[in-house]
């Protein structure tokens, strides 16, 4: 009954051969300028291996000449656990599963990768190691048409920005705490509340010149919170030119109460940036404009590789059935442009 209720949603969820043509694609051998250039004008590129799968090190030599080719000489490899605020097993150095998180049987909310920091990864790219037997297709959403599709929401986030909060445990308070965000004293590093807070503060990485706040939770947890923007202004191609254009860079849906999964307290919590909870209009607004910002979908298969823009793109999952492996790994990160090319010249 499940099982026949789960393929009438992956139907539903995922219409078969709409949209897959948008994420341009070249072959492994054709090397990587054309990747680049792909990369550069589109924002994505699908990497065919002809069915072999990559080693760690080759896929990180794909993803990170693919995007030093697209006009980011020197942009290396990111650190995925050093900043990020959910703890995710490496299948290497800097190589991530992405499998650590959602269940197979429910989709990955789409959001655009650690938006949730104040310096956001330029770049993500994907492996496919071995596809779901069914569904579990890689979807791309546009930032662009999102901040478009948001309407005025676009000019209140611009304004108010984002808040994102963690619930951690506390080793002696709520040693049973189990989820992925892990003990503020392992997060930080030391016993000391006092040394923990000030650390907090301190980071520039999560929460800009600000910081993040560190103060009691429910049930003797911990809460971090901190405040980013949520708009960027990105360059987009198109044949009349480079053009800048507002996006919205989030992930809000991946981290909102609503939606986290599990039962107790829920671990990850978003707000306006002055700490007001999205209201259920605001919510659906979203949701809808999310929904419509869905630009490809695609099924890997074994070998490929996808690099994307992290700040015209946000990814998410349908749910699957099967084996499905998939690594990922980030470039390092920047600060939002908060402001046009245009703005920041007068
Ligand atoms: C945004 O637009 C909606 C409908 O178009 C309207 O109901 C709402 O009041 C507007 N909000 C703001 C803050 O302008
Ligand atoms: C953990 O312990 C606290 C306090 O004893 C309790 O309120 C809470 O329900 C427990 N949570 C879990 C997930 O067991
Ligand atoms: C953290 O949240 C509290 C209350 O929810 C708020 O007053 C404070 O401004 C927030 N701090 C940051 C840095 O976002
Ligand atoms: C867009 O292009 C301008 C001018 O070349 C550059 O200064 C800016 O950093 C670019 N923005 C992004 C997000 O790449």
């Amino acid at each position: 009954m499940a099982y026949i209720f789960l393929r009438f949603w992956l139907m539903l969820m995922c219409p078969v051969g709409v949209l897959s043509s948008s994420v341009p694609v070249v072959k492994r051998s054709e090397g990587l300028d054309v990747a680049g250039s792909l990369l550069r004008s589109v924002g994505a590129v699908l990497i065919k291996g002809g069915g072999q799968i990559p080693t760690a090190k080759e896929f990180e030599t794909l993803a990170v000449s693919t995007w030093q080719a697209a006009g980011f000489p020197g942009l290396e490899l990111g650190n995925y656990n050093k900043f990020g605020t959910v703890k995710r097993s490496m299948v290497s150095e800097g190589i991530y599963d992405v499998a650590a998180g959602a269940p197979a049987h429910l989709p990955v909310s789409p959001h655009s990768e650690q938006a949730y920091l104040h310096q956001v990864p330029r770049f993500c790219s994907f492996v496919c190691m071995r596809p779901a037997e069914v569904g579990g297709e890689l979807q791309l959403f546009d930032n662009v048409m999102l901040g478009t599709a948001l309407g005025n929401l676009t000019d209140k986030f611009a304004k108010l920005g984002l808040t994102y909060f963690r619930v951690m445990g506390d080793q002696i308070h709520s040693a049973n705490w189990s989820y992925a965000t892990g003990m503020w004293q392992d997060r930080f590093g030391t016993p000391s509340w006092a040394e923990a807070k000030r650390l907090a503060r301190a980071d520039a990485m999560m929460g800009g010149s600000s910081g993040a706040e560190l103060g009691p939770g429910p049930e003797g947890t911990v809460v971090l919170n901190w405040t980013v923007p949520a708009v960027t202004w990105i360059n987009t191609t198109s044949s009349s030119g480079v053009k800048p254009v507002r996006a919205v860079l989030q992930s809000i849906l991946d981290s909102h109460k609503s939606v986290n999964y599990g039962t107790g307290i829920p671990a990850l919590h978003s707000t306006w940036g002055d700490g007001t909870e999205f209201d259920d209009l605001e919510l659906e607004a979203l949701r809808a404009a999310v929904a419509q910002s869905q630009w490809a979908s695609l099924k890997l298969e074994e070998g490929d590789v996808v690099v994307v823009d992290n700040w015209h793109y946000a990814h998410g999952r349908s749910p699957y059935e099967g084996q499905r492996k998939h690594a990922a790994l980030i470039s390092d990160r920047f600060p939002r442009n908060v402001k046009s090319a245009q703005e920041a010249c007068v």
